[in-house]
């Protein structure tokens, strides 16, 4: 290919089948890192680029979209959220920036149910028991957990994801409450004011993106708000709970338990909280299933290959305005 072709940057492996559409369209460059870029690397990668294919750990921030220079017209961010972006810095540059909803709705929900039914019902503190070898035997009050049948679920954040774990939640018995910055319109939930969803919810769990409203809105006072004995799910991102502040609920029996996916400084985790047994700590595996992961990848690749060609981007966050 001569040197008016594309080039297009894929900061992260992606499955090569999900790529192939790319190579019709431009030369492909594919960090050969098993690891996300530095920020240095990833502003020598970008150099020259028509299109970014970038994973949430990459911040592309205007720096990123000026260090890429002017053939740069898309960053496709692989993943839904997209606070790892800078939109309006991306925008103003003229470039376009598409994310991947919708594909990942219902692995998304899923992980959110296993994360509350893993901490309700004990069941990572159990393997780590069994594991142990500690003795032990079945006794009417071993291990108890907490029912989730008649309890009520707040959640926080009712788009796709929030509405697919409400319906999960029903089906499981739960009465369910949510709080939305939109008015939504959920059969079998109805909505509350913030303040009164963390008063009154068993469990809370989060769906709602990181912005600057929402970061740390679960703070040392929303936790004391929070019914004594109730659960806290997150698997949004993790700068939306004070991650000390969570530590020392859970530590002084504030709140009973909770079950995270994401966390504030990723891939750090709090000390605390990785000594804590009534927490549940997963890597960040919301869409982490072989069907989710192909879909995303794909849809990436389908914004890229709609700009490049001229055509409209499939799920475009924001078009710049030209
Ligand atoms: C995952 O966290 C995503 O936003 O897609
Ligand atoms: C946050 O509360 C949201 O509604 O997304």
């Amino acid at each position: 290919m001569n040197s008016e072709t594309p080039r297009i940057v894929v900061t992260r492996a992606l499955p090569p089948a999900a790529l192939e559409p790319l190579h019709s369209v431009g030369s492909v460059w594919v960090s050969p890192h098993d690891r996300p870029l530095t920020v240095d690397e990833l502003h020598a990668a970008v150099r020259g680029a028509s299109a970014i294919i970038s994973m949430l750990t990459d911040r592309i921030d205007d720096d990123a979209v000026a260090a890429a220079g002017p053939n740069l017209k898309i960053v496709a961010n692989t993943a839904v959220g997209y606070d790892n972006l800078d939109v309006p810095a991306i925008t103003r540059r003229g470039v376009l920036a598409s994310n991947t909803p919708g594909v990942l709705v219902d692995a998304t929900a899923d992980l959110t149910m296993t994360l509350l039914l893993t901490v309700t019902r004990r069941v990572a503190e159990g393997d780590r028991l069994v594991r142990s070898g500690t003795p032990w035997s079945w006794d009417i009050a071993f291990m108890l957990g907490s029912g989730l049948q008649g309890k009520q679920l707040g959640i926080v954040g009712m788009g796709s994801i929030g509405q697919a774990v409400a319906r999960r939640a029903a089906a499981f018995g739960m009465d369910v409450v949510h709080h939305s910055r939109r008015p939504v319109d959920v059969d079998g939930s109805h909505p509350l004011p913030l303040d009164e969803l963390l008063a009154t919810s068993d469990v809370v769990s989060l769906h709602c993106p990181l912005t600057p409203e929402t970061r740390h809105l679960i703070d040392a006072d929303a936790l004391r708000a929070m019914k004594r004995g109730a659960y806290l799910i997150n698997t949004a991102r993790g700068p939306i709970v004070d991650e000390a502040a969570l530590a020392a609920a859970l530590a002084d029996g504030t709140i009973a338990g909770a079950g995270l996916d994401v966390y504030e400084n990723e891939p750090e985790v709090h000390d605390d909280l990785r000594r804590l047994d009534n927490v549940v700590l997963a890597p960040h595996l919301g869409s982490a299933t072989v069907e989710t992961r192909t879909r995303m990848a794909e849809l990436a690749v389908d914004n890229v290959v709609a700009v490049l060609t001229g055509k409209d981007a499939p799920t475009p966050i924001s078009v710049p305005s030209s």
